[in-house]
């Protein structure tokens, strides 16, 4: 087996490349090493990477089409994972070039490389943020998701509509997987149980949106990889099922399916900060704010699908999670 993975010095991307390559696959990793956040992480999840004689990094911005048809020419890979985006909903008012950039142009490029060398699995990451202004919860696949509340979930729901044209017109098996607030070790520094850690340890105030009245479905790393490569490991066909409103296969007939990959367990922001208190044993001095523009107050996912298809079975809770990202935090950084 052959497989990329994009996005490999990111959080999901690095765990995701380690699984495999403790499986004793063979992984050919690629990424841009941007500096949204501090690219020394980025660096350190690599060096881990690198340890393992199966892993091949190879420095590569997906907007760069003829970069990555030579990569593609290179490597006859049979599946590929996308990974490799620009994330978060804040940043997409700041900066909603960087999103077309990767998330769009970069998307094209993936498809057009697997549509000419016949990948056999295409699993990408699409997120929770596509259900935007929904309001019925638990947030179930089969609901249309046509309101998003900010440009970073237009590209999400935008690779979905593009990945499910490819896969109607060249058969090109594809996953798309909304994943749902990740976290755990080597976890991004944008988000909220990083900023909160570090405030917390160094005495500071932590930003607390919406007056603590958010609700995430927390989802552990490990839980997700779990996901993920049972969908690497079972690409879809055109019997796959997965939106009530979708026509039938005489006319779609594309091996197409999308999956909520959550926890379905949601929890309050305080619940969560209390967590991360008791982890460290001190308390958090809050700094209560409204909810930013662009972000969704609620989320929860329906995993019942990917339950039912792919035996997807999350087990970690946020108290178990927290503490293992604690502990991680505290080993690399103190
Ligand atoms: N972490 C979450 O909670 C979450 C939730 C929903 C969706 N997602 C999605 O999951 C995927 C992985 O997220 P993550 O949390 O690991 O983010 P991350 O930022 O840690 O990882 C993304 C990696 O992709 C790289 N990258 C970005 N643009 C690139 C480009 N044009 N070419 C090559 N490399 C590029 C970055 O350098 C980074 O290392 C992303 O698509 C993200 O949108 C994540």
């Amino acid at each position: 087996m052959n497989m990329l993975v994009t996005g490999c010095a990111g959080f999901i991307g690095f765990h995701l490349a380690l699984e495999r390559l403790n499986r004793g696959e063979r992984v050919v990793g690629v990424d841009n090493l941007n500096n949204y956040y501090d690219v020394n992480l980025k660096q350190a999840r690599l060096e881990i990477l690198k340890r393992h004689s199966q892993f091949e990094f190879v420095k590569l911005d997906l907007a760069d089409k003829d970069a990555l048809a030579i990569l593609f020419k290179q490597h006859q890979f049979d599946r590929v994972v996308n990974l490799a985006a620009q994330a978060g909903v804040r940043y997409s008012l700041i900066n909603p070039y960087a999103y077309i950039n990767s998330n769009i142009n970069g998307f094209i490029n993936i498809l057009e490389q697997c549509r000419h060398h016949g990948v056999k699995n295409l699993v990408y990451a699409s997120s929770s943020s596509v259900y935007g202004a929904n309001t019925k919860q638990p947030f179930s696949e089969s609901e249309a998701v046509d309101h998003p509340l900010a440009l970073y979930a237009a590209t999400k729901k935008s690779n979905e509509l593009m990945a499910h044209a490819y896969s109607h017109l060249y058969r090109m098996p594809s996953t798309g997987l909304r994943f749902f607030t990740v976290y755990g070790p080597w976890g991004r520094p944008d988000m909220a149980l990083f900023l909160f850690t570090k405030s917390i340890i160094e005495g500071k105030p932590i930003d607390v949106f919406n007056h603590g009245k958010m609700i995430r479905d927390f989802t552990y790393i490990d839980d997700i990889i779990s996901g993920v490569c049972k969908a690497i490991d079972t690409p879809a066909t055109p019997n796959d099922r997965w939106d009530s409103n979708e026509p039938d296969s005489a006319t779609s007939n594309a091996p197409y399916r999308i999956y909520n990959i959550g926890n379905n367990n949601p929890t309050q922001l305080m619940d969560y900060i209390r967590a991360i208190e008791n982890a460290l044993g001190k308390e958090a001095i809050l700094n209560m704010q409204p909810i930013q523009a662009g972000d969704v107050p609620s989320t929860h996912a329906d995993i019942s699908l990917i339950e039912k298809d792919l035996d997807y079975r999350p087990s970690v809770s946020v108290e178990e999670g927290v503490q293992r990202f604690i502990n991680w935090f505290m080993s690399y950084y103190y």
